[in-house]
């Protein structure tokens, strides 16, 4: 799972952009259809799962669990589901590779459950803080020993019965609040999460949809999400929608390549994940939804986007939660605008997969942008269309968002840019430079 050797790639500037390309599957909704299927007593089928890095190390460690996930040839998945409460004891570490939903999502799994389980990561994964679900696991009993700093790799040991808990999120994480929720699924009681600032909502929806009993109640302090333990899944037949995190690399580039024209399918627009979207036509981005339907109970569209001038922007800090992925693709459509852009209110961007205001700062700088760090963001001031320099070699730390941000990027340089190792867009997007690929064939 981990890459120790490096692939550098290097990306010259680009025409135009157009045609079409079908995103690939959700990431999150990857994960958890996976997940909640292996809790489902019976059956369920997946199709448009994401066969990313990510992805495929949950299931290997749900497989590791007892549950039986196979893909046939036109790429539908089968999981034979373990019922809750029914997760066997792994013989060796789980191998989260570089994926922090696995990790966080699966130790809420394994908290209300009897079995021992060691989490082990790459690099990148293994710098990432831990204590934000080790916190309300161990008030509902697990046993926690994570390596210091409350890192990776670390040991859990589950209670069965675990206590049920009432927890107010200190930060606004989705893969906190569904860590809980997924702990709750084996735990006799209600578990509330509550949630002062709403982030992306794919676990209640799912958990939903499984059968569970899973409330939503707003109140003065914010949304109480509760579910009721021992829940008991019904297998499911899922279509995952396509991901707007992945999209937003095409959104962009279409945006910043002169004259492109491009339709991107199938995107999900879960109003929790589609703030970069709202953002970007507040820059006066040209980005049209056709055909809006409702894929695996998601709102789903294609978005025709076409080339257009930006302008900076303050980005209202309120999108964060529903952008958090974003970020890096949004301080490239700065990079292009006219005038400043000032994206702040976004402090949870430097413990992903690498910081990633630090990482997006160097990596811009190095192309010839001008950007200003602070705390929670970057202030940005753009070239007003106009190419930026490149002719760079790019930081980027094991992180795919940032490897992919500054693929778009190179597009509107005048110089080739090249990536120190491209093999981290496995991870969330394995066929990323060909779909970019496709675009610009289509263009010649
Ligand atoms: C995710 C939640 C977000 C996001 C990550 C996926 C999820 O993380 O950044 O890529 O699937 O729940 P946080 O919960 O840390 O914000």
């Amino acid at each position: 799972m981990a890459h120790p050797t490096p692939h550098p790639r290097t990306i010259s500037p680009s025409g135009t952009l157009t045609g079409r390309v079908r995103v690939p599957g959700d990431k999150s909704i990857s994960h958890r259809s996976l997940m909640f299927s292996a809790l489902a007593v019976g059956t369920s089928t997946v199709t448009g799962l994401l066969e990313g890095e990510d992805v495929l190390a949950t299931a290997a460690a749900l497989r590791q669990m007892g549950a039986s996930i196979a893909r046939s040839d036109d790429a539908v998945w089968t999981i034979d589901g373990v019922g809750v409460g029914g997760l066997l004891q792994p013989a060796s570490a789980l191998d989260m590779g570089n994926s922090g939903t696995s990790t966080r999502l699966l130790m809420g799994l394994i908290a209300s459950h009897p079995i021992t389980a060691t989490f082990i990561g790459d690099a990148s994964l293994s710098k990432r803080p831990m204590g934000r679900v080790i916190t309300p696991l161990t008030q509902m009993g697990a046993d926690i020993t994570a390596s210091p700093g409350g890192r990776l790799p670390l040991m859990l040991r589950g209670l069965c019965p675990a206590v049920p808990i009432r927890y107010t999120l200190p930060v606004a994480s989705a893969q906190v609040k569904s860590a809980v929720l997924l702990a709750g699924l084996n735990t006799p009681g209600i578990t509330s999460v509550i949630e002062p600032v709403a982030t992306r909502d794919h676990s209640e929806r799912m958990l939903r949809g499984f059968g569970a009993t899973v409330t939503v109640e707003a109140a003065a302090q914010g949304k109480i999400i509760s579910i009721t333990g021992e829940a008991e899944l019904k297998p499911q037949h899922i279509v995952v929608p396509g991901d707007p995190s992945s999209a937003a690399f095409l959104v962009v580039a279409a945006t910043i390549v002169p004259e492109s024209d491009v339709v991107v399918e199938n995107v999900g627009l879960n109003p929790t994940r589609a703030g970069l979207f709202t953002a970007l036509r507040l820059m006066g981005a040209s980005i049209e939804e056709l055909d809006r339907r409702e894929v695996g109970g998601e709102p789903v569209a294609d978005l025709r986007v076409r080339h257009a001038a930006l302008t900076g922007i303050e980005v209202p800090p309120d999108l964060a939660p529903s952008m958090i992925d974003e970020y890096p693709a949004l301080f490239v459509a700065a990079a292009f605008a006219t005038g400043r852009t000032i994206a702040r209110g976004a402090e949870e961007l430097r413990v992903k997969e690498s910081d990633r205001i630090a990482a997006m700062a160097a990596a811009l700088s190095a192309i010839g942008a001008r950007v200003e760090e602070v705390e929670d963001g970057l202030l940005i001031d753009g070239t007003g269309g106009d190419p930026l320099p490149g002719d760079a070699t790019i930081a980027t730390h094991l992180d795919h968002r940032i490897a992919m941000s500054l693929s778009v990027a190179a597009l509107n340089c005048r110089a080739d840019v090249t990536l120190d190792d491209a093999s981290p867009v496995a991870t969330s997007y394995p066929a990323f430079f060909d779909q970019i690929a496709h675009l610009q064939g289509d263009a010649a």
